[in-house]
């Protein structure tokens, strides 16, 4: 039987964050209750910040209330801070994230916060999710290039990652933020990171800016990679870092990764009517 790759859909979270047209609450739980028919086993679809940064998201709680929750599938939110973690129980998400950056000027841009500062803030939400039964999952953005600061240093990243690990993220997600990655400094990043963190806890998350997103997944499965975030119809982008463009397409890795061998687990059929879904969201906003 050929080797499972799980891609986990971002799209209804870093695919329409960055979306001008406020879109109706209603289009959104569409795409996501198609995407739960695609065979996605999580979904990431809710962000719990404020609705000043990022207004797209300030009907996350309506989104995870509207919802068909398929049976296996988990719904996933972003939570910046303590509020954010509230906002998510509430809204009975079965997971959350917490999202840093190996950059000083991204995390000053997106959270308003230093990196140590950050941290700190992260650790009672990590905490309190721990306890409330929700895994955690920590992102950390700006992985090989910064719009900020320039080139990121892979002991950086591989700092960051280890305090995320220390506070029992179940999965760190490696963000190619503005998709500046070229496959030999994703590698050399992956090197440094898998001194702290085993490979299975890791996951590839590639905008494709530059073009070069699926190179960046190959290279990220020869180190052992078997999860990539990615997002239907290739939406997104991030509203703090100037030129990210979309997020790789869903569909794209799906194909890829078959190319090379593996299975994703989802009906390529409909994963097709939500990329067409996506694209019309999109089109939409221009
Ligand atoms: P701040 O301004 O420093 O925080 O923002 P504050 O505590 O001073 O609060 C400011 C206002 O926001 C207050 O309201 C708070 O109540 C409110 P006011 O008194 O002015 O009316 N507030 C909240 N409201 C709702 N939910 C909350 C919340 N927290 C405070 N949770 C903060 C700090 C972190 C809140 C802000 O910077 C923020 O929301 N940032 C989020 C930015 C964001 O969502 N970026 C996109 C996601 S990250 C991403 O896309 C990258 C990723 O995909 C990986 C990759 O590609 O690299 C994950
Ligand atoms: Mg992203």
């Amino acid at each position: 039987m050929a080797e499972r790759v799980e891609i986990f859909e971002v799209g209804p979270r870093d695919g329409l964050q960055n979306e001008a047209r406020m879109i109706p609450t209603a289009e959104k739980i569409a795409l996501v209750d198609c995407l739960s028919e695609a065979g996605f086993r999580r979904i990431e679809c809710a962000s719990f910040v404020s609705p000043k940064w990022v207004p797209q998201m300030a009907d996350s709680g309506d989104v995870l209330a509207g919802i068909r929750r398929a049976p296996g599938v988990r719904y996933a939110a972003l939570t910046p801070n303590m509020r954010g973690l509230e906002g998510a129980l509430a809204a009975k998400a079965d997971e959350v994230a917490i999202f840093g950056s190996a950059s000083e000027g991204f995390s000053k841009a997106n959270i308003n916060a230093s990196i140590a500062e950050s941290l700190e803030r992260f650790a009672p939400v990590a905490e309190a999710a721990a306890a409330a039964g929700v895994p955690v999952r920590g992102y950390i953005s700006c992985v090989v290039e910064c719009p900020y600061d320039g080139a990121t240093a892979p002991g950086d990243v591989a700092r960051v990652a280890a305090a995320l690990r220390d506070m029992g993220c179940y999965e760190i997600s490696l963000g190619d933020t503005i998709g500046r990655g070229a496959p030999e400094r994703i590698d050399a990043m992956l090197e440094a990171v898998m001194q702290e963190v085993p490979v299975a806890a890791l996951a590839g998350h590639y905008h494709d800016t530059g073009g070069r997103a699926l190179e960046n997944i190959e290279v990220s499965l020869a180190r052992g990679l078997r999860v990539f975030d990615a997002a239907v119809g290739g939406l997104g982008g991030c509203p703090y870092a100037p030129g990210a463009a979309g997020n790789v397409a869903t569909e794209a890795v799906h194909d890829r990764l078959v190319a090379l061998g593996y299975e994703t687990g989802l009906d390529r059929d409909i994963l097709s009517r939500a990329a067409g879904m996506a694209r019309d969201m999109r089109k939409d906003s221009q």
